[in-house]
């Protein structure tokens, strides 16, 4: 018997929603379920995302990456990382927790309105070989608590207009992206206690691996 594949499970989300302490307590907890998995990030997660990281987050001054350059190096960075990590450690058996994904182009790069949501889709294909998370959460929260919670308490009278607009822009794509895909997509309200919000994205990931198992008793 083949060893058994792993999960891809995929976080997503606007600024402050909670992403980065959900992924270290479902990695944690996959491990006490004596799980291997491995966190990840996009972009990033291999020398060439790396790179890519550091040229899209802290571009120089001089430079203007415009939006399908910009479209295309997230997607160059999936890429690598689908090829060199994620494929052969789902294969390995290993479960994958990535912080971001193919949805995070669709949705930034789609609000940012340099491509179609087709084009979108089809460089997103390329990029992930075809490969879909078995799970993604979508944690959600109000985009001024967002930010606040960002920036620190208090801050919020310091966060301009246009911040609160491009990210409402941002909250409303993913939702609407969920809404379209709501077998892959978990909406979960991350507006709470952390407690709260990773109760809930237990359940989840818990309801997922109930799902395989069920699907080989029936074999
Ligand atoms: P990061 O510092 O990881 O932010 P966060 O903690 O919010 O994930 O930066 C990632 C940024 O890149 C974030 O603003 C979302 C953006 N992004 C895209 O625009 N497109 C993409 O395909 C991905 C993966 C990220």
């Amino acid at each position: 018997m083949g060893k058994k594949r792993g999960f891809l499970i995929t976080f997503e989300g606007i600024e402050g929603c909670g992403k980065s302490t959900a992924v270290r307590s479902i990695h944690q907890y996959l491990g006490n379920l004596g799980r291997t998995a491995l966190l990840t990030r996009e972009p990033g997660g291999t020398w060439l995302g790396e790179s890519i990281r550091e040229i899209l987050l802290n571009p120089p001054d001089t430079e203007d990456i415009d939006l399908t350059e910009e479209a295309f190096l997230f997607c160059a960075s999936r890429a690598a990382h689908t090829r060199k990590v994620i494929k052969p450690a789902l294969k390995g058996g290993y479960d994958i927790i990535s912080d971001r994904y193919l949805d995070s182009t669709f949705v930034y790069q789609g609000v940012a309105g340099g491509l179609e949501n087709d084009e979108l889709d089809y460089l997103n294909r390329i990029a992930t070989y075809g490969l879909m998370p078995d799970l993604t959460i979508l944690l959600d929260l109000p985009v001024d608590e967002g930010l606040s919670r960002r920036r620190g308490a208090g801050a919020m009278n310091r966060i301009d207009k246009k911040a609160i607009t491009y990210h409402s822009k941002v909250r409303e794509r993913f939702l609407e992206l969920a809404d379209m895909q709501s077998d892959r997509i978990k909406v979960v309200d991350s507006s709470g206690s952390r407690e709260m919000t990773l109760k809930r994205v237990k359940a989840h990931v818990d309801r997922l691996i109930q799902q395989v198992s069920d699907r080989k008793k029936k074999k």
